[in-house]
C-alpha cells in the first residue's frame, strides 16, 4: 500500500508528539499538510517539520488535500467542527482528548463517522502506556478477580497550563474534562468497559489561577487571545458502573496539598493494584498479607508513548486493524463528565441510562 497522506489540525504543544509519531513512521505515512489558524504559527511549524503545504481554514484544507488521516490537535471547542470536517471531506481521524466540550458533540462526532464509515479514535494515551499492556495483562487473566471498587487520582498543586485550559468557553471544564479524563478512561479500559449507571460529583473555584508561579511543565502555546480563567480548580467524584464497580475519582489543577500525585487503584476479591510510581498486587497467601511487585521497572514510561498510540491509528487507517481507543469510548467519558458537573450544580446523584 502506499503512504497515507496525513494532515494535522492545530499545531500546538501536543501536536509536536502526533507529528514525531508519523515521523517516526516514513514508510507507511507522511504529513503533506498542516494546520492552524495563527498563521505564523502553522508557517514556522510546517517550515521545522518538513511539511509541504500549511493552511489557516481547515476545510479548505480538507477539500485542497487529499487526506487519508487527520489528528485534531486543538483546543476542545475546536474538536467537533474540525473532527466533523476531516470525517466528511474523506479521511480517519484521531482527535485529541477530551472527544469534545460535552456528550452532545461527541454524539455528532460519532454520527458523522458512522455516516462516512471512517475511523474515529480519541487520543486516549494512557491505554497505549507500557504500565497500562503489564496490568491489562494481569487483569484479564484474573489476578484481581472481580473489580469492585477503584480510586483515580490526578492532582496537581499548582498546576493549571494556563490560557484557554482555564476558560470554559474553550475548554469545556477544567481539571476534570483535562486531566480526569485521562485516569476515568484508564480505569474503564482496564475493568473492560463497563457503563456509567449514576455519578455523584462536586467541583470547586476557591483558589482560581492566582497561584504562585513555578510548578507547571505543561503551559498552552496559544498566545494572543484574551482569555478569562472560569473553570474550576478541583473536582471529586463517585462513579458507579453497570458491573457493580464503583470509582472515586480527584482532579485538581489548583489544590493546598503537599506534592502533585497520579495514581489509580483497583480492588478486586482476589487482589488489589496500583500503578504509581510501580505496579504493586495486594493480597494474601498461604495465610499471610503479601506485597507482590514484578520484577523490573512497570513506571509509566512516556519515551514512546505517543509513538506508540499514533502507530496504532495508522495501523488501523492501513490495515483496518481493531480500534483500541474508539470513539464510542469517547462519548461514554463525556456522558460521565457532563453527569459529574451536573450532579456538582444540581447538588445531588445524576442517575444515566444505560
Ligand atoms: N494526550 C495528552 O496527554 C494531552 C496533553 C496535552 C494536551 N492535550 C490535548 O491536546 C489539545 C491541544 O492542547 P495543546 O496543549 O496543544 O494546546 P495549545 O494551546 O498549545 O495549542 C492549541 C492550538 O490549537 C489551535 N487552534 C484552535 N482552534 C483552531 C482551529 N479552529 N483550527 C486550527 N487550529 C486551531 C490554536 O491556534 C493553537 O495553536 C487539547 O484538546 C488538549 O486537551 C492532550
Amino acid at each position: 500500500m502506499r503512504k497515507i497522506k496525513v494532515g494535522i489540525i492545530g499545531t500546538g504543544n501536543i501536536s509536536g508528539c502526533h507529528i514525531e509519531g508519523y515521523k517516526a513512521l516514513p514508510d507507511l505515512c507522511e504529513v503533506s499538510a498542516v494546520c492552524d489558524i495563527d498563521e505564523d504559527k502553522v508557517k514556522a511549524y510546517a517550515a521545522r517539520h518538513g511539511v509541504a503545504r500549511y493552511y489557516t481554514d481547515y476545510n479548505e484544507m480538507m477539500a485542497k488535500e487529499q487526506l487519508d488521516a487527520v489528528s485534531v490537535c486543538t483546543w476542545n471547542a475546536a474538536h467537533k467542527g474540525a473532527a466533523i470536517a476531516a470525517l466528511r471531506g474523506g479521511a480517519n481521524v484521531i482527535c485529541e482528548k477530551p472527544m469534545a466540550m460535552n456528550e452532545s458533540e461527541s454524539l455528532e462526532m460519532l454520527k458523522t463517522a458512522e455516516e462516512t464509515g471512517k475511523l474515529l479514535m480519541v487520543g486516549f494515551v494512557r491505554r497505549f502506556g507500557n504500565d497500562a499492556d503489564i496490568l491489562k495483562n494481569f487483569i484479564d487473566s484474573g489476578t484481581l478477580g472481580d473489580i469492585y471498587y477503584a480510586k483515580a487520582t490526578y492532582l496537581r498543586r499548582n498546576g493549571c497550563p494556563g490560557g484557554w485550559f482555564g476558560d470554559k468557553e474553550y475548554a469545556g471544564g477544567g481539571p476534570l474534562i483535562d486531566l480526569g479524563v485521562h485516569v476515568i478512561d484508564l480505569v474503564r479500559y482496564l475493568a473492560g468497559g463497563p457503563k456509567p449507571v449514576s455519578v455523584y460529583g462536586v467541583t470547586y473555584s476557591n483558589l482560581g489561577d492566582s497561584r504562585a508561579v513555578g510548578g507547571q511543565s505543561w503551559v498552552s502555546s496559544t498566545k494572543g487571545f484574551d482569555f478569562k480563567y472560569t473553570v474550576e480548580d478541583f473536582a471529586s467524584a463517585m462513579i458507579r458502573f453497570d458491573n457493580g464497580m464503583t470509582l472515586a475519582v480527584e482532579a485538581s489543577f489548583n489544590l493546598n496539598l503537599k506534592k502533585d500525585m497520579g495514581n489509580i487503584e483497583l480492588f478486586g476479591t482476589k487482589a488489589g493494584a496500583k500503578i504509581d510510581p510501580q505496579i504493586e498486587f495486594f493480597s494474601d497467601m498461604n495465610g499471610m498479607l503479601v506485597d507482590i511487585k514484578p520484577h523490573g521497572d512497570t513506571s509509566l514510561s512516556f519515551n514512546g508513548l505517543f509513538n506508540r498510540e499514533i502507530a496504532h491509528f495508522v495501523d488501523c487507517v492501513r490495515n483496518g486493524t481493531k480500534c483500541k481507543s474508539p470513539a464510542e469510548d469517547g462519548v461514554v467519558l463525556m456522558r460521565i463528565l457532563d453527569a459529574v458537573y451536573k450532579s456538582a450544580n444540581l447538588g445531588s446523584e445524576v442517575k444515566l441510562d444505560v
